[in-house]
């Protein structure tokens, strides 16, 4: 890889004015490594894209650069059994890592990278996302030579290659299908309140209630918009498969701006009850440690928490319990990340596009990959063997929830709606949820901010 020597180096401002240049790899900075410049995720997302400029690093012959948002700790144990299959193939991996769960600040790199001429050769991308990727001319790759041999089209859901296909065209490889309605428990917590694992969302606030009295905080939650809409997905799927369709996927106002949305909106603002006082901007799997270590009792987060659990040694059944959100057994909030694919210049680097691709669709690494992640396989001919409980649990409720009607693109996860659409739940969603306004208000202003987003 070519790497222009302005790479290792990061301006500081210094107080009489001019800069000063600290030795610093940009992979580095993008994976969050200066916490003391206080950077905000859009400006390192816009720092790293200006300043990641490895000369031709994404059209190099024999390796891939991957912009992805994977920096926790079980995100990057997923990512190295990716990394290791490739470069045992002879694939080496340029690393683009752009820190921020859920991705916003992903996209925001991505966008300025391509705009700049210099797309990567494939981006982690959700739902939607990859649709208005796709509508660009000439700025996706083209899969088909790989995914007509691999047959991808037989084995992969169609709820999945409503995303990953386009006019007919492959243009993204899907590495998982993660499901956002599961609430990770620690066990001994649990077994403290007396109780079992909460079935009704009654039984939940009384497990919660119970977890306060033993002085600890009972939900582990960090006050990101991303995170409060995951909450919020939860909270609308277990009052109704008809509601969550209604709201979260054809935009009724009727059923955005009626009771059920109205009970919603009660629904959080009883669970930001249970949050303690220092949630504001916590990272997601800086919870998941709350509930790892046992100062929290619990976490509603999609199962890529699993991994946290994974990587500290945990086991469920023994140190934690994975359950769907009370109400919601039966029925999945689903995101799936895709690696989309983009158009790379010179034969080489197509080649190892394609390598990419199918190591990604491998049955083999679909299974490796998923036990670390802790989402399942998006082929539907994988093998529960390797699995944990949880795993097996995912895949079964996945599949049933398919077969009975009761699968949903997550809205939080970009799979139920357009990104202005998205965005315009967040920012009710988060506004009442940090008390900006009450349930009645909150209603009233998610029918006008949808309204007006479409
Ligand atoms: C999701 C993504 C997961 C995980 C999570 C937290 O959107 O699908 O793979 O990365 O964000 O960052």
């Amino acid at each position: 890889m070519t790497t222009l020597v302005l790479e290792q180096y990061w301006p500081l401002p210094l107080k009489g004015g001019g800069f000063i240049f600290k030795l610093m790899h940009w992979s580095n900075l993008c994976a969050g490594g200066v916490k003391e410049m206080k950077l905000n995720n859009l400006m390192r997302a816009a720092v790293c894209s200006a300043m990641v400029v490895s000369a031709g690093s994404a059209n190099a012959a024999d390796q891939v650069e991957v912009l992805h948002w994977w920096t926790s700790g079980g995100e990057a144990a997923a990512l190295n059994v990716l990394k290791g299959d490739l470069e045992s193939k002879g694939v080496k991996w340029a690393d683009m890592p752009v820190a921020g769960g859920g991705g916003d600040a992903a996209m925001t790199a991505l966008r300025a990278r391509v705009t700049s001429g210099n797309a990567p050769t494939a981006a982690q991308m959700l739902g939607f996302d990859i649709k208005d990727w796709a509508q660009i001319d000439g700025a996706v790759g083209d899969l088909n030579a790989v995914a007509n041999k691999e047959g991808w089209d037989k084995v992969v859901p169609t709820a999945l290659q409503d995303f990953s296909k386009h006019n007919g065209k492959w243009i993204a490889a899907p590495v998982n299908v993660h499901s956002t309605n599961w609430v990770w428990i620690n066990k001994k917590a649990l077994d403290a309140t007396g109780g079992k694992a909460p079935k009704t969302w009654g039984e939940m606030i009384k497990v919660m209630d119970a977890m306060k009295a033993n002085g600890i905080t009972p939900l582990a939650h960090g006050g990101q918009a991303w995170q409060d809409a995951t909450l919020f997905d939860a909270v609308v799927l277990s009052l109704g498969n008809d509601f969550y369709q209604a709201a979260m996927i054809d935009h009724d106002p009727k059923a955005l701006g009626g009771a059920k949305m109205k009970e919603a909106f009660d629904r959080m603002a009883k669970l930001r009850s249970y949050v303690d006082d220092n949630f504001s901007g916590r990272d997601w799997n800086l919870a998941s440690a709350m509930v790892i270590e046992g100062k929290a009792g619990m976490q509603m987060m999609g199962d890529w928490a699993k991994g946290e659990f994974l990587k500290a040694n945990q086991k469920p059944g023994e140190d934690f319990v994975c359950i769907r959100f009370p109400g919601t057994q039966g029925s999945v909030t689903f995101n799936s990340d895709q690696f989309v694919m983009f158009d790379v210049k010179g034969s080489s680097a197509k080649k190892s596009q394609l390598s990419m691709a199918s190591s990604v669709m491998s049955p083999k690494f679909q299974s490796a990959f998923n036990v670390v992640k802790g989402s399942v396989p998006s082929r539907t001919d994988v093998p529960n063997t390797d699995f944990d409980a949880c795993g097996k649990k995912g895949m079964a409720d996945l599949a049933q929830a398919g077969a009975n009607g009761g699968l949903f693109g997550s809205m939080a996860h970009g799979h139920a709606a357009p990104a202005a659409v998205k965005g315009a739940v967040y920012d009710v969603v988060t506004a009442h949820f940090n008390g900006q306004y009450n349930s009645a208000k909150a209603v009233k202003e998610l029918v006008s901010a949808v309204a007006a987003a479409k």
